[in-house]
């Protein structure tokens, strides 16, 4: 399969493969780093209402398995976003997707209404999975707010929305969410999983957090989560198949990841631990180790990959 082109909604994908939303998206030089890279897509770094430096170093560790991290959303703010969309639609023609998060429902009000009027991205990403305020539950984990929250977005934003979701552990939880998802008609895309939230990892020869807290409980990404991914991607498919378009991001490292998710219900997939260990090297390696695999099973296009995961 050479052509891995995929269009969606109106957007077109050069590949199912595009970067995730994190620190190293944050500069425009960094987003430029992304048009030389095989990205099928640029996203950019989740913006506030305000910058941020986030939380004190160190903050960030990856090993074999697993990344680590408790950046607290360091970010120039929205505004800039907004000017680096214009530069590089003029530049560059990928898709380029703004990630958006607030503290308050005001903020994100602020935020979506500037995009919608001023900006040149093709998609923002509606961050619903961050631990916005703290000791609060994320918006995602809270149906009711969500829900108004995604109703208040559907009034200031024209195009089809992207929300970005939280792991859930509980199948009535998804159930949950997949109901809040079918009251709104603009939600075409939804990108699973976030960060698995509130975790703690020691170093026992220092006897000491591995990492600094500010509130004890970090991030984790990567390999570890895979499977919590793939069971979220699979419980929002049954619910939602004929309504939205699933973006897989978490552990993925190679072709067989992608190959893995797309069988299994993903059509897009977003990477970042990966991206870290080896730059943009990680998409170009992917997608020839996709092509090449696909070609050796003599698939030929997406329809005898996407959603084809036998039963047992
Ligand atoms: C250091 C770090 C910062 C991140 N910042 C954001 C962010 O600002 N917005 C967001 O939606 N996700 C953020 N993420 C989550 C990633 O977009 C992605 O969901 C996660 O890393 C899973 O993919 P992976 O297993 O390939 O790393 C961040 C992840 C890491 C490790």
């Amino acid at each position: 399969m050479k052509n891995l082109q995929i269009t969606i909604w109106n957007i077109t994908f050069d590949n199912p493969i595009f970067n995730a939303s994190w620190p190293a998206c944050t500069s425009l030089e960094e987003l430029e780093t992304l048009w030389e890279s095989s990205s099928s897509a640029i996203m950019m770094k989740s913006c506030s209402l305000e910058s941020r430096d986030g939380n004190p170093e160190p903050r960030y560790r990856d090993v074999p398995l697993w990344s680590i991290n408790s950046m607290w959303l360091p970010n120039l703010w929205y505004k800039k976003y907004i000017e680096f969309s214009h530069i590089l639609k003029q530049k560059y023609n990928k898709p380029i997707i703004a990630s958006v998060v607030w503290f308050t429902p005001e903020d994100f009000r602020i935020i979506t209404k500037a995009f919608q009027e001023t900006s040149s991205v093709d998609m923002i990403e509606v961050n619903l999975s961050c631990p916005n305020v703290v000791w609060k539950p994320q918006i995602a984990y809270d149906f009711e707010t969500a829900d108004k929250i995604i109703s208040m977005v559907e009034s200031l934003w024209d195009k089809p929305l992207w929300i970005k979701l939280p792991p859930y552990f509980d199948p009535s939880h998804t159930d949950s969410m997949s109901e809040v998802i079918k009251k709104h008609p603009q939600v075409k895309f939804i990108t699973c999983i976030n960060s698995v939230w509130n975790t703690l990892i020691i170093d026992p020869e220092k006897e000491e957090p591995l990492i600094k807290p500010k509130w004890w409980f970090w991030w984790l990404w990567w390999d570890y989560i895979k499977p919590v991914a793939l069971a979220n991607v699979r419980a929002f498919y049954k619910n939602l198949w004929d309504k939205v378009t699933i973006i897989w991001v978490g552990g993925i490292s190679t072709w067989i990841d992608v190959f893995e998710f797309l069988l299994a219900w993903a059509s897009l997939v977003q990477i970042w631990t990966v991206f870290v260990k080896e730059w943009i090297d990680s998409f170009s390696r992917i997608k020839k180790e996709f092509i090449d695999y696909t070609e050796q099973k003599q698939k030929k296009s997406y329809d005898e990959i996407i959603w084809k995961l036998k039963e047992l």
